[in-house]
């Protein structure tokens, strides 16, 4: 987004926005949003002020990160504005701990081509998941307590 003042407002992972001066391309100002940006960001004026909003809301399924906390939020800046985030809630990705291999040749194959018909698409080939989708390598299994959920 662009303003007239000389500005580029742009998202940028991780987790960051940034401004851009428009005809030197110098960064001049850096925020932690907690989250990435996933949409654009919009700017308009009340009682002579000027406000930039973006949506902040983008985690990815990589490596478990799927079940972190998002801290999804509108976030509204302005020129000397003093509000602060709260502390980012801290979250340490599982670690992958998979079952012990069961089936003959036969039931692998079977499987893997019931997941890639079926699953692939959101889940990712192989299990590597390249979307907001989980990332199943890193899900509960069967039996055992499902991992809490964001709120
Ligand atoms: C159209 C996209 C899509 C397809 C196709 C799909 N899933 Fe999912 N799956 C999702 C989404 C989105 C979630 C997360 C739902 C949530 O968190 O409420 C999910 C969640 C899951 C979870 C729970 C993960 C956890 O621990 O929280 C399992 C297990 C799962 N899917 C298995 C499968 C299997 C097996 C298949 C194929 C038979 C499949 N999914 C096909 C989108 C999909």
């Amino acid at each position: 987004m662009t303003t007239a003042g000389n500005l580029v407002f742009q998202g940028g992972a991780p987790r960051t926005f940034w401004a851009f001066r428009a005809d030197t391309g110098e960064r001049v100002w850096t925020t932690d949003t907690q989250a990435n940006i996933v949409g654009g960001s919009a700017t308009y004026m009340i009682g002579g002020e000027q406000y930039v909003a973006v949506v902040a809301a983008g985690q990815g399924g990589f490596g478990g990160t799927y079940w972190a906390p998002n801290h999804a939020r509108l976030l509204v800046y302005k020129v000397g504005g003093k509000a602060v985030l709260p502390e980012a809630e801290v979250y340490t990705p599982p670690s992958l701990n998979p079952p012990p291999e069961f089936g003959d040749a036969a039931l692998l194959a079977q499987g893997e081509g019931n997941y890639t018909s079926h699953c692939a698409s959101c889940h990712g080939n192989s299990g590597r998941v390249s979307s907001v989708f989980p990332d199943l390598r890193y899900a509960a299994r069967s039996g055992a307590p499902m991992r809490s959920r964001r709120s």
